[in-house]
């Protein structure tokens, strides 16, 4: 049943800061899948009998690409695929998956937060044995692979029934149809005081936790609505689908501008939270107060004892460089490690693992725990509401007492989307070079003290990455970080971020744009990004 099939390279199968995401009708080139699958399988050693991961975000060709999964592992050597009812699977929830089980690895399969659809991207992503994304070296080698491959194996049978819980056989292989949300929700339970939450809810708070009609409609009904009994039509947009309604499944301010809205209302719910495409990002808005993802990293990891599962304390945070350093200066109090690591989640990897740090997160969006090797949406969501049950006070009162004892991080993050690659490189190119020349100049009457290209070295296993964007640095703290994005479809998208700090007792109630003002100016003067590119806005501020 097994065959070999020949096939011929694809040049362009490189993948990005999380797996690899094309167009769909890239991905329905004649055996675009079938290389990139083998071209992961031959990368890895010892996988002759174990267990696989397959699940994916229930984006439009999912179910095409899941069931050449599944031959291509059969005829590859795998002993058992576990995959997620539907083929779903939140990529959270893959990484739990794989953990529990003890997997070999998993396939997720998603575009995270970009649209789907025909028209829309579709990604392929190999997790390893500790729930995680691959680390660089079998990225890399993956990559390397898709360069030369002439040959693919795949079982010839008839398509796996993923309706149907329970085992299937395909070749010598078993497949094992999962319930999705089970073990996930298990996991939620054993990590926050659901039984303070049930009563946060049954005394009257309010949520709405929009879904984007994607991949967490079904864990946040099954946790929030049944679990937690909060009130039925909580979970909106709660039905995965294959486009996801025609929406962009991004939680940010620019998708959830409606959900934004209602928060900042007098009569609107008490808290507004959102995940995006594969259930990996979150966005959170209390009544009246958006908070940053920044912000909210810093918050989290300065309550999490208040939740059983991080009751004895956290041993160390992580952040990706360009978030803000609001979390540094929680460490700083706590006295834990804190680590600046490139952008991408597969960085924390080493460092959860080696047990120096609990909490993990990102700008883009994503917070987690060492509880799985994936950020986490729902996660964050259930230890916010943990949180508040706990502290019983409103989220704006929470953010500004936060504020009043650390001082707040400005931060915004400027984006220019579907930039010409050539311009945005040369762009990069120049900036580096000017780097050196930079230090001791002022702007706005504030010098720079450092300016250079971040360089990671993993403190466990003694790798380097290089070239993760370049950051200038002023005397009173604030900074400017500018990179390529890694995950991008189109074109380039060039990232800017900028943030400052004011201390405690400064002012905390600025808007944000107006608080960066002249730093968004001297930004333009030293990257001339508007100029180069001929935008006159970003694309998106978040
Ligand atoms: C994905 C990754 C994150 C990363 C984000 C933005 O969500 O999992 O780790 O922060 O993309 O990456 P980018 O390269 O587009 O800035
Ligand atoms: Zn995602």
């Amino acid at each position: 049943m097994i065959k070999t099939i020949e096939t011929t390279p694809y040049a362009d199968q490189k993948p990005g800061t999380s797996g690899l995401r094309k167009r769909v009708t890239v991905y329905q080139q004649p055996n675009y899948v079938e290389n990139y699958i083998q071209a992961i399988f031959d990368s890895l050693e010892g996988f002759e009998g174990q267990t696989l991961v397959i699940g994916g975000d229930g984006r439009y060709y999912n179910d095409v690409a899941i069931q050449k999964a599944i031959k291509i592992a059969a005829a590859n050597g795998f002993g058992r695929v576990l995959v997620g009812q539907g083929g779903l699977l939140s990529t959270p929830a893959a990484s739990h998956v794989i953990r529990h089980h003890k997997a070999f690895g998993g396939l997720v399969l998603s575009a995270s937060h970009n649209p789907g659809g025909p028209d829309g991207d579709f990604g392929i992503k190999y997790n390893v044995s500790n729930g995680g994304p691959a680390p660089e070296k079998i990225t890399d080698a993956v990559y390397e692979r898709t360069k030369v491959i002439t040959s693919y194996k795949i079982v010839e049978a008839g398509d796996v029934d993923l309706s149907r819980l329970g085992t299937q056989q395909v070749g010598g292989m078993t497949v094992e149809v999962i319930d999705p949300v089970a073990d996930y929700a298990g996991l939620m339970e054993t990590l926050f005081d659901f039984e303070a939450i049930r009563a946060l809810f049954a005394s009257g708070f309010r949520m709405k936790f929009d879904a984007l009609h994607a991949i967490t409609g079904p864990y946040a009904t099954e946790i929030l609505e049944g679990r937690l009994g909060a009130p039925k039509g909580t979970v909106v947009n709660g039905v995965p689908s294959p486009d996801f309604g025609g929406g962009h499944p991004d939680p940010n301010l620019v998708y959830c501008k409606d959900l934004y809205d209602e928060l900042m209302s007098a009569d609107g719910p008490d808290f507004g939270a959102a995940s995006d495409g594969d259930g990996d990002r979150n966005l959170i808005i209390g009544k009246g107060r958006f908070v940053t993802p920044s912000d909210s990293l810093a918050l989290l990891a300065a309550n999490a004892h208040l939740a059983p599962g991080y009751k004895a304390g956290i041993m160390g945070i992580a952040r990706s460089m360009p978030t803000s350093a609001a979390a540094d200066r929680v460490a700083e109090k706590l006295g834990i490690e804190m680590h600046e690591t490139p952008t991408g989640w597969k960085f924390f990897g080493n460092l959860l693992d080696a047990g120096r740090v609990t909490i993990c997160g990102e700008e883009s969006a994503g917070t987690g725990s060492n509880h799985v090797r994936e950020k986490d949406g729902l996660w964050a969501v259930l230890l916010w509401l943990n949180i508040l049950a706990v502290r019983k006070q409103s989220i704006n009162d929470i953010v500004t007492e936060h504020w009043a004892t650390y001082g707040r991080n400005y931060y915004t993050r400027h984006d220019y989307e579907e930039v010409d690659a050539g311009i945005a490189g040369q762009l990069m190119e120049d900036l580096r070079a000017s780097l050196p020349s930079l230090p001791g100049k002022s702007f706005d009457e504030v010098r720079i003290v450092y300016a250079d290209d971040f360089t990671y070295t993993d403190p466990v296993d003694g790798s380097v990455s290089g070239k993760q964007g370049v950051r200038i640095g002023f005397e009173d703290g604030s900074r400017i970080v500018v990179r390529l994005s890694g995950t991008g479809t189109v074109g380039a998208t060039l990232r800017l971020y900028l943030e400052s700090y004011e201390a405690v007792g400064g002012r905390h109630d600025l808007e944000t744009q107006t608080a960066l003002g002249s730093l968004i100016e001297t930004a333009e003067t030293l990257t001339h990004i508007k100029k180069r590119t001929g935008r006159s806005e970003p694309s998106v501020i978040t």
